[in-house]
């Protein structure tokens, strides 16, 4: 109900148009070449800098593409939140939330100093608590990611929706701190499992989609777990609040305060460019540039959303 509430104070978004979004995106394309592609992952560091993509899905479904929209990467940390939502809908949020915080991070994404003053993740939006919530879906072997994956095609709508095996396979091989995490949380008593769950946590990263999937997937947690089709499934007002209310706290790690003061909305970032926005009981938007700034967020998608953001009154606040 709550999410309805926002909505009214947006102004009319009727007047959004594929020549105001091509602006949007020619403005800020610059953005491209000042950030940093990521390249701690191996094969990430192949991705062509200067792709940019926006997308935008209006409440009535109607999807805006424009720029580099047929370009695929990897969801990276945007997969946080769909293995948030499968975790909490199997075991309950107390059970979730027992194992980690609902804080917000002064700490990059790749933190892990809470596992050692509290004992356990600050949060799911940070690596230890993602790792930490895919260990908690239920099933052996690749069980788990395979949900994560099937949500991610139901939300598309897109039943081509895979992982990237190259992509997986560097993590899986370079990604030792991860490994680091997934033992210390181990020790800790959190988790209970073998290698296969930090796996899954490897693979859901390496999901691959565009822009337009991921303006449906926060278009998705912007209206109830209801599909931009209207499909509502998985409709769970409740869910959306706990979902969105952790992308706005933790969504762009250490930069999630700065960003809420000035984007005001529910957003999740991934190293590989992405960007998926809430707008509540509206829209979702989807960005991709894969130059990062400093904290691992996408910077020419970030100055999209933020122009997006004030050419049509979108802040919650
Ligand atoms: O675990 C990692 O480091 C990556 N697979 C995901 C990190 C990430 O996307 C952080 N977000 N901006």
């Amino acid at each position: 109900l709550n999410t309805f509430a926002y909505a009214q104070k947006t102004t009319d978004i009727s007047a959004v148009s594929e020549k105001t979004l091509n602006s949007i995106l020619e403005k800020n394309r610059t953005y491209s070449a000042q950030g940093k592609v990521a390249d701690y992952i191996p094969e990430l560091a192949k991705m062509e800098a200067g792709a940019v993509a926006l997308s935008v899905v209006e409440k009535n479904g109607k999807i805006f593409n424009v720029g580099d929209v047929h370009k695929k990467f990897t969801m990276q940390s945007i997969s946080k939140i769909i293995a948030l939502m499968i975790a909490v809908s199997e075991k309950g949020e107390a059970n979730v939330f027992d194992k980690m915080g609902y804080f917000g991070t002064d700490r990059p994404f790749n933190s892990y100093i809470n596992l050692e003053t509290a004992g356990k993740p600050l949060n799911p939006m940070m690596n230890a608590g993602a790792i930490l919530t895919t260990s908690l879906i239920s099933g052996d072997g690749e069980k788990p990611f395979l949900k994560v994956l099937e949500m991610v095609r139901y939300m598309t709508k897109n039943s081509a929706i895979d992982y990237n095996k190259s992509v997986y396979e560097s993590e899986k091989s370079t990604g030792h701190r991860n490994r680091g995490m997934f033992y210390l949380m181990k020790n800790n008593g959190l988790i209970s499992g073998n290698e296969d769950q930090l796996d899954n946590y490897f693979k859901q990263c390496s999901i691959e989609l565009t822009a337009e999937d991921l303006a449906k997937i926060g278009y998705f947690f912007a209206n109830q777990c209801v599909r931009f089709d209207g499909d509502s499934t998985y409709k769970n007002a409740e869910m959306a609040k706990l979902i969105e209310s952790q992308m706005l706290i933790a969504g762009m790690y250490e930069f999630s305060g700065e960003y809420a003061r000035t984007v005001g909305l529910p957003s999740k970032s991934g190293v590989g460019g992405g960007i998926t926005v809430s707008v509540p009981g509206k829209m979702g938007i989807g960005v991709f540039s894969p130059a990062l700034d400093t904290h691992g967020n996408s910077l020419a998608g970030y100055h999209m959303i933020l122009d997006l953001v004030k050419q049509y009154g979108l802040s919650i606040f």
